[in-house]
């Protein structure tokens, strides 16, 4: 769609290669032509399995923390974002950590660094034209940066690629750097995320590797704010919670899942391209932990292609959907850990591929502590959401089913699916309206 003005945003870059003499090591041995090819859709594919299992990967051990602790909380992360800013840590990591992430995000001894760097940079291209389109219908915005310590010599040619992701501060005064981190995402999110990184929180760092991640969007079917009224959420058969369900009667996407046992309905937003997914299994003490244990990139690459091909339209569902907002704050590096990266956080990294050759003694210094992941979310009559029957639905496997209620009062599973890219935007679970 918009790939004749990504092309043309590409080209520039292969200009400024090509007029500077500068080292294209990081572009492997086809500089020349480097840009000027799309990625190979076998690579593609492998990179886009490898971001899917990423996520799935990310969503199950972060479900298994809360679980384990039996704490029941809703949970919303962008699994995109975290995906493409460990992405910019592999650009420059090397030995251990450089095959920790390659295994971690799917392409390990599949893929070549130079065309998983070229694959960043068109999806980019691809995002940051979309961003800026005035008809788009609604707001999104995916951000990852990288910030260095002014005083550290940067990859000559990591630093030409990756331009707008790298930049430099000077550390050495760290809350004026946390000050300047902290507007970027503020201005990112539209002042959702205010204040990312805690007071000191930059101390003895010289390195900082942030993301941000942003949806706004109303839906192609509002609710009426009038039908909006207070009712009883089941978090489990001993637990009732009274919330606030929006209401609405129209026409649906809705099927039904054998492989994960639920019942998916599509909620569209404006512009066609970005969808809400609600993935709502049948009531039942544990049910969304057997929906998540069901839950592989092979069944969700399954329930995005339902959804892409437009799968069974019902013509008067009734759907009623919580009215709900969370803001939430994730340390993300155990979890990573516990997905195998395990040095990149600490002093056993090795990021010594984003300095030049220059940098000497500094090398050492290039090590990340910490991964803070915010994320908002809010969902009302307006724009962003789904559910339906009573408090204990039944499941069937026999479909269709064609059901006329989908209603969301126990806990599921929600995504913003984005089409055109065929990536889940956002993951969630709403599993009580009081966390
Ligand atoms: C997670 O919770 C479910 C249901 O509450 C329980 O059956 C299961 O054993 C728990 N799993 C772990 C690993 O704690
Ligand atoms: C990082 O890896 C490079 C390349 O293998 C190696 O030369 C360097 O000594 C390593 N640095 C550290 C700090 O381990």
């Amino acid at each position: 769609m918009n790939s004749f003005q990504s092309l043309i945003l590409l080209l520039g870059l292969v200009a400024a290669v090509r007029g500077v003499a500068v080292n294209t090591e990081c572009l492997g041995n086809h500089e020349d032509h480097f840009l000027e090819d799309p990625v190979p859709e076998e690579i593609k594919v492998i990179l886009d399995d490898g971001e899917r299992a990423f996520g799935v990967n990310l969503i199950k051990s972060l479900f298994h923390d809360f679980n384990t602790t039996g704490i029941h909380k809703n949970i919303f992360i962008s699994p995109a974002s975290i995906y493409q800013t460990l992405m910019l840590a592999y650009f420059g990591a090397k030995d251990q950590t450089e095959s920790e992430l390659a295994k971690t995000l799917g392409f390990e001894g599949q893929v070549e660094r130079a065309d998983v760097i070229k694959n960043y940079l068109f999806e980019r291209a691809f995002q940051a034209i979309r961003e800026r389109d005035p008809n788009l219908g609604y707001t999104l915005t995916h951000a990852n940066k990288f910030y260095f310590d002014r005083t550290l010599p940067l990859n000559e040619c990591l630093q030409l690629v990756l331009q707008a992701e790298l930049e430099a501060l000077d550390f050495a005064q760290p809350e004026k750097a946390r000050s300047v981190i902290n507007q970027w995402v503020s201005q990112k999110t539209h002042d959702k995320i205010p204040k990312l990184l805690p007071a000191g929180s930059l101390d003895n760092t010289r390195v900082a590797l942030v993301n941000a991640a942003y949806f706004k969007g109303q839906w192609v079917s509002k609710f009426e704010a009038e039908q909006t009224k207070t009712n009883n959420f089941f978090v489990r058969r001993d637990k009732i919670t009274m919330t606030e369900f929006m209401e609405q009667k129209g026409k649906f996407n809705y099927y039904t899942s054998e492989e994960l046992r639920s019942h998916v309905l599509e909620m569209p937003y404006n512009g066609d391209e970005v969808s809400m997914v609600v993935i709502l299994p049948p009531f039942e003490d544990d049910s969304l932990y057997q929906t998540v244990s069901r839950l592989t990139p092979k069944s969700l690459r399954g329930v995005m292609a339902e959804v892409k091909s437009g799968f069974y339209q019902v013509d008067d569902l009734t759907v009623k959907l919580p009215k709900f907002k969370i803001e939430q704050e994730f340390q993300l590096e155990d979890t990573l850990a516990k997905l195998g990266l395990e040095t990149i956080f600490g002093g056993d990294s090795n990021l010594s591929g984003f300095l030049s050759d220059k940098a000497g003694e500094d090398v050492a210094d290039v090590t990340l502590s910490k991964a803070i992941h915010k994320s908002f979310i809010e969902v009302n009559e307006e724009g962003s959401e789904a559910a339906a029957a009573t408090a204990l639905f039944e499941f069937r496997s026999a479909r269709p089913l064609f059901h006329t209620e989908f209603i969301a009062d126990h806990p599921f599973i929600f995504l913003i699916y984005d089409k055109p890219t065929d990536t889940v935007l956002f993951f969630g679970m709403y599993q009580d309206p009081k966390k």
